[in-house]
């Protein structure tokens, strides 16, 4: 299988960041620590199973959302839509407040998607760069960039197979790599990339502040995090305060809920791309559980955003060069 399989060349052990060997054709294992992982037709999985032991708790979680997206993929697929579904994220409709995207999506399949991910990025530089989307869900927000910037390379890391499965059978090779990954152990080796992107996916972590540093390790220096999540009011400060710890710098962080807003009411309108989900009878969450997860009108997830308890914020972070004192030691 894996002579199919083009396998990156920073990819590491998710868990140890340690060398890989091939140890069969449908197994990479970790020579430092024995992780294994495993290799699918058209895509690696880079999930260390050790973790159901480790941190039951966190596993658990994880394997909900593997569970909640598996779903969503196959409703997508039935629905006949699957094909134009290429985002999951509630999308952004312009509202007079500062803009920062310097490309108007104009006639384009979800046009709100595509009009968040060009605000998240605004003026940031993504031609020529090595790129990674986490949590990258359908592959949206990487086509995207290949069609507005041409990018130098992208990977799409994301930890629920049905979604790598779709974005690998889209995708061109040459163009993407696409992996099933955590994004709390990401498997490529320290200074892998330009730009780190994650876009409505770090509410599900267990623990963000792992997720902050393995961001951070990733980055070359100079690299910039491009980042949008749905957070409780009260969660802003904290999560600066660990993307700051984590040795980010904030450059942009801005508050676009009432631009989400109005693309949760205009999503309500169309019922396309993930909306699709709404319509499937055969879903296993029941309707409310479904309305807010899209933030439908009325939902409790809309309204506490129309109240001002959620907020969805869109932030730029760079991690800086080191300085040296005088006498050459690092701050
Ligand atoms: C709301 S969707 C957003 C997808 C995509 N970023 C977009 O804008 O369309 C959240 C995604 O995060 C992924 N995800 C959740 N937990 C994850 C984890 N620990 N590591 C990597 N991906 C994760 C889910 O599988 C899902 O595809």
């Amino acid at each position: 299988m894996l002579q199919h399989l083009h396998l990156h060349e920073r990819l590491v052990c998710s868990s140890c960041k340690g060398e890989l060997v091939q140890s069969s054709d449908t197994y990479l294992q970790c020579r430092r620590c024995r992780a294994t992982y495993t290799i699918e037709s058209r895509y690696v999985s880079m999930l260390d199973r050790r973790e159901q032991d480790d941190r039951p708790f966190d596993w658990n979680r994880k394997e909900g959302e593997i569970r909640d997206y598996s779903e969503i993929s196959n409703s997508l697929a039935l629905s006949g839509i699957g094909r134009f579904a290429t985002f999951l994220n509630y999308g952004y409709v312009s509202s007079g407040n500062e803009q920062h995207a310097v490309v108007e999506p104009v006639d384009v399949w979800n046009r709100n998607s595509v009009k968040l991910l060009l605000e998240v990025v605004g003026r940031t530089a993504i031609r020529g760069r090595d790129v990674i989307d986490i949590g990258c869900g359908r592959g949206g927000n990487i086509a995207a960039l290949h069609k507005y910037f041409k990018p130098q390379s992208t990977v799409g890391l994301d930890i629920c197979p049905a979604n790598i499965a779709y974005c690998s059978a889209k995708s061109r090779p040459t163009e993407s790599f696409y992996l099933v990954g955590d994004a709390e152990n990401i498997p490529f080796a320290d200074e892998s990339f330009d730009v780190v992107l994650n876009i409505e996916s770090a509410h599900a972590y267990p623990n963000r502040k792992r997720f902050y540093e393995e961001a951070y390790r990733i980055l070359r220096y100079g690299g910039v995090f491009l980042y949008t999540e749905l957070m409780l009011e009260e969660e802003a400060a904290q999560n600066v305060r660990l993307l700051e710890e984590a040795g980010l710098s904030v450059i942009r962080n801005q508050d676009v809920t009432s631009n989400v807003l109005l693309s949760c009411d205009e999503n309500a309108k169309q019922r396309t791309g993930a909306q699709g989900i709404a319509n499937d009878a055969n879903a296993s969450r029941n309707i409310g559980d479904i309305h807010d997860f899209i933030a439908l009108p009325g939902s409790k997830k809309y309204e506490e955003m129309k109240a001002g308890k959620r907020q969805y914020r869109m932030m730029n972070l760079v991690k800086r060069y080191p300085c040296f004192t005088n006498d050459n030691n690092l701050v």
